[in-house]
């Protein structure tokens, strides 16, 4: 199945731009969940706003759709301070970022997504512009090369990215903090579906809401995504009413299970099991089994399955837990290693 045709594929999809950008919290209040986060992200910037100084360099991981764009834009709220979006991949040449970064002005923010993906060389022009607030311009080639170094004003970039471990060590030391977001509480989601829902003027019950939270991966993207589909089945099957009948049998149409696992995610776990007698496997080996991306493969399907405790990562290869082969229904094999979770 295409990525794009996945319905609780926490990553974005093309057409959801704006839904998504309705939908997100405006201010760190508004944002649910994440308690460590808003805490410290609260001190950090309150800390900065007293002494009248940009805050440091804000680094944001963690897996898609949990809200890192949605606290990038956050942050620049909280800070009353303009923000300007780019993205490593869309950073082809020194000179792009270049550009930006001479046009920022005092206390402005700079977003770069996925900003394990910037190239190397570009990278490096962001070392002095994150710690002196300079860019090193090379002017002319060979043995007369001069550099010319323009002063930059006071910054803050904020950096995301699902991979912390890509990211070069030089860059992510120059970050003052680092956020990571994690997978959201039952509550959490439920309380995330009900924002939405009252954003979008539909009726919903905190049961029929827990339902389609308990089933949106632990992610708020996966939950909206829900709630607009149940939504339309509602509309169109029960008079738009989202009672816990109607909601449950939109989420049965929708095959997703009680556990919130879709097809992709249950043909991984079957796969592993039978093809490679519940692993140990290397990732790209079961990638390759289930004509994925291995960056498909670690970064949106299995951190929702190690969350739920489905596969462990050994130093040997990814594993199916005993939890896998009962929530597909299969036997334990005898004699069968219970991997350490
Ligand atoms: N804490 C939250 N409360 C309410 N809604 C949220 C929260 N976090 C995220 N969302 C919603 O989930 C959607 C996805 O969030 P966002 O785009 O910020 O995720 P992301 O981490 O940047 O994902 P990606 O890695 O794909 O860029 C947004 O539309 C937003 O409305
Ligand atoms: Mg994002």
């Amino acid at each position: 199945m295409e990525e794009e045709e996945r319905l609780i594929a926490p990553d974005a999809q093309p057409a959801e731009t704006g839904f998504e950008l309705s939908l997100r919290p405006k201010t760190l209040a508004e944002f649910i969940g994440q308690p460590k986060v808003k805490e410290n992200l609260s001190i950090f910037l309150e800390a900065a706003k007293q002494r009248g100084e940009p805050c440091e360099h804000v680094m944001l991981y963690g897996p898609p759709g949990l809200g890192k764009t949605t606290l990038a834009h956050v942050i620049a709220r909280e800070m009353a301070a303009n923000i300007k979006v780019t993205s490593g991949p869309a950073l082809e040449r020194v000179g792009d970022l270049a550009a930006i970064l001479t046009n920022l002005e005092d206390g402005d923010i700079l977003f770069i997504d996925e900003i394990h993906r910037i190239n190397r060389n570009i990278e490096e022009v962001l070392y002095p512009a994150m710690e002196d607030y300079a860019l090193d311009i090379v002017i002319g080639k060979g043995p007369t090369a001069r550099t010319l170094r323009l002063d930059l004003k006071r910054f803050t970039l904020v950096g995301a990215t699902t991979r912390i471990s890509m990211l070069s060590a030089p860059l992510r030391d120059r970050f003052g903090s680092i956020f990571h977001l994690d997978f959201y509480g039952d509550d959490e989601m439920t309380a995330i579906v009900q924002r939405t829902a009252n954003l979008l003027n539909v009726a919903i019950e905190a049961d029929p809401a827990r339902r389609i939270a308990s089933r949106s991966r632990r992610t708020p993207r996966v939950g909206n995504r829900l709630l607009k589909r149940v939504r339309d089945f509602a509309q169109v099957r029960a008079n738009g009413i989202l009672d816990e009948q109607t909601v449950a049998l939109a989420l049965n149409a929708l095959e997703i299970d009680p556990r919130g696992l879709d097809e992709t995610d249950r043909r991984t776990l079957r796969t592993l099991i039978e093809k490679f007698a519940g692993g140990p496997t290397g990732a790209s080996t079961l990638a390759a089994a289930t004509s994925e991306e291995i960056e498909t493969l670690e970064d949106v399907i299995e951190p929702f399955l190690l969350q739920e405790g489905l596969l462990a990562r050994t130093p040997r290869g990814r594993m199916a837990t005993d939890l896998a082969y009962t929530h597909l229904n299969i036997p334990l094999p005898p004699n069968r290693q219970q991997p350490l979770v």
